[in-house]
C-alpha cells in the first residue's frame, strides 16, 4: 500500500500553467502544471486555513497560489505560507509514467521540509 501509484490525469489534460481538480480515492485534490522547470505539484484541494478551495485559487510569482477565501499565499514548491509559517500545504509524491501523471496518495501529507 505504501507504494501505490494512484492516476490522476493523463499529461494532455492538464498543459503548462494550468491547474485541475482531482476527486479520486476519497480524497480532494488540486493538480498544478508549472514551468522552468517543468514539473507537477500534487495538493490537497483543501486550504489548510479554513478548507478554501486552492484549485480556484490565483497563480502569482510563478509558484505562489493564493487561496481565494482569505489570500494566504502558499509557495507550492515548498509548501510554506507566506503569512504564517505554522500553516503548510499537504504535497503529495507524483510521478509521469506514459504520459499519464501518478500521485502516492498513501503518502503521508508534507507538513515539514525534507
Ligand atoms: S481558507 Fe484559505 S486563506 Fe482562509
Amino acid at each position: 500500500m505504501a507504494d501505490e501509484w494512484t492516476k490522476l490525469l493523463d499529461v494532455a489534460d492538464c498543459s503548462v500553467g494550468s491547474r485541475r481538480f482531482v476527486a479520486t480515492h476519497g480524497k480532494e485534490l488540486a493538480v498544478f502544471h508549472l514551468s522552468d522547470p517543468d514539473r507537477f505539484i500534487v495538493i490537497d484541494n483543501a486550504c489548510p486555513h479554513a478548507s478554501g478551495n486552492l484549485s480556484a485559487g490565483e497563480l502569482e510569482n510563478a509558484t505562489e497560489i493564493v487561496c481565494p477565501w482569505h489570500y494566504w499565499a502558499f509557495d507550492l514548491d515548498s509548501g510554506e505560507c507566506t503569512m504564517n509559517e505554522a500553516v503548510r500545504l499537504n504535497r503529495y509524491d507524483c510521478k509521469i509514467e506514459n504520459n499519464q501523471l501518478f500521485a502516492r496518495l498513501s503518502t503521508p501529507p508534507k507538513h515539514h521540509k525534507d
